[in-house]
């Protein structure tokens, strides 16, 4: 078992606000649970100037800065924050997404579990932004610590006035609250979270309308991640310009990113680092290096729905379209790292099986084609597959593609699948049973 500790910011010793703004605070005490704590650490300064500011001027810098979406798929949120409706008086609502149940996946835990004042101030600057009377946090449910921390803040929160009733003389009313989730991955698809918020059944609905137009009781709701909405005080406080700058190289996705490493890598853990470090730099330098007699076989660059991708791209930079042309996903830049000990068809397997389990059922294709999926893989991880089989999961990948289901839970499952039947055919083959006449799985 690996006892080193985590890795969580990186170098203490230079990381500061300028430079991490996300995690700098972390170099100073282990955890910033305290809200004097915080507020000694520049803590609520950037909710402060967002109070004195316009809402529309909020929007404007973070629109400049183009903050990028931390959820997966990467949507700009000052343009998804400008599609609200205008205020009618009515109710209108702010979510963070902090579902976080991708496999590898572990970043917005960190930043509850230990700031919870940083999520809480980018809600109310956000909050103000975009007119929301109430946020909802809504935490995966297997996420006790990180509620009962923000649970805690918010009160100490609302004693100093920063959540209530026209917050520091601004005229702002702002209420929030956690809402913690059963545990199912597909309440981090944002309508089946507004569902699951309402007390229904956790199925994505059909868009549009959007949740800009018609969310969280038929209001207008804006759905942002946890690391999206941390990001909001430090664009306020410092400027789109510097956010823009705060990016490596010619990345093209401004400011820092959560990174990380899970799998056989000594040190896995999470860094903050700039958009277009390279993967090599993230799984040599800050993770260490393979462990003991292991090599680097391939990597998925953002959590399990994304595509893998070998060792030939640990030099690309990580930014979304960099990525995205190597033929893959930036997703959630927490990278799982896979050995050349490691068997493809069984790694695929077992990412398959959570995704068939966690299928809402709401759709035939995926509902059917996810367990169908886990069959044909078993069957050939036992040396029982068929010679048609590697054929079926080719014609799966397509089937239970973008546009042939009610949502991208299918189509996210498929990317680990078609990339390693891509680069990993020959181990596929490998799985079909010496006389398969006698065997069908169709
Ligand atoms: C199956 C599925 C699971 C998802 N899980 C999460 C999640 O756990 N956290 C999250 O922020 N976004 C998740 N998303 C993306 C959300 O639907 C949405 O795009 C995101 O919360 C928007 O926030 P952002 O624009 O700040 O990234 C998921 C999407 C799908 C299809
Ligand atoms: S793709 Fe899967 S998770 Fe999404 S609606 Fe269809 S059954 Fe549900």
């Amino acid at each position: 078992m690996n006892t080193q500790p985590i890795p969580i910011y990186g170098d203490a010793a230079t990381a500061n606000a300028e430079t991490k703004p996300l995690t700098w605070r972390l170099s100073r005490a282990s955890h910033v649970l305290d809200i004097d704590l915080y507020e000694s650490l520049e803590g609520y300064t950037g909710m402060k100037k967002a109070l004195g500011m316009t809402p529309a001027a909020v929007q404007g810098v973070v629109k400049d800065a183009t903050l990028k979406g931390r959820g997966g798929a990467g949507f700009p949120a000052g343009i998804k924050w400008s599609l609200l409706p205008p205020i009618d008086g009515g109710p209108r609502y702010l979510i963070c997404n902090a579902d976080e149940m991708e496999p590898g996946t572990f970043k917005d835990r960190l930043l509850m579990e230990k700031l919870p004042h940083q999520l809480i101030e980018g809600m109310i600057a956000t909050g103000f932004a975009i007119g929301a009377t109430a946020g909802y946090i809504f935490i995966r449910g297997e996420y006790v610590q990180a509620a009962k921390n923000l649970n805690a803040a918010i009160e100490q929160a609302r004693a100093k006035g920063y959540i209530g009733q026209n917050i520091l003389g601004s005229g702002y009313n702002f209420e929030l609250y956690v809402h913690t989730g059963a545990g199912r991955y597909i309440c981090g698809e944002e309508t089946a979270l507004i569902n699951s918020l309402e007390g229904r059944r956790a199925n994505p609905r059909t868009k549009p309308p959007f949740p800009q137009v018609a969310g969280a009781w038929g209001r207008p709701t804006i759905v942002n991640n946890v690391e999206t909405l941390t990001n909001v005080p430090n664009i306020v406080l410092r400027g789109a310009e510097w956010y823009k700058g705060l990016a490596q190289g010619k990345s093209p996705d401004p400011g820092t990113k959560i990174f990380g490493a899970s799998g056989k890598v000594k040190f896995p853990g999470l860094w903050e680092l700039p958009f277009g470090t390279t993967a090599r730099e993230v799984i040599e330098h800050h993770a260490g290096g393979m462990q003991e007699g292991l090599t680097l076989k391939c990597w998925l660059p953002g959590g399990a729905s994304t595509d893998f991708l070998m060792p030939e791209h640990l030099d690309l930079p990580m930014d979304a379209d960099t990525i995205m042309k190597a033929g893959s996903r930036l997703g959630t830049c927490l990278l799982m790292v896979v050995d050349q000990t490691q068997n493809m068809v069984s790694l695929v397997r077992n990412l398959e099986e959570f995704f068939a389990r966690e299928s809402c059922g709401w759709c035939t294709p995926c509902r059917d084609g996810l367990p169908w999926t886990v069959k044909l893989l078993q069957a050939l991880e036992h040396g029982q597959g068929h010679p048609d089989d590697i054929d079926r999961l080719t014609q799966l990948t397509k089937d239970l593609w973008i546009g042939k289901t009610f949502c991208a839970h299918a189509p996210g499952a498929m990317e680990p699948l078609q990339s390693a039947l891509k680069y990993f055919r020959s181990e596929f083959e490998a799985g079909i049973a010496p006389v398969a006449s006698t065997i069908t799985h169709a």
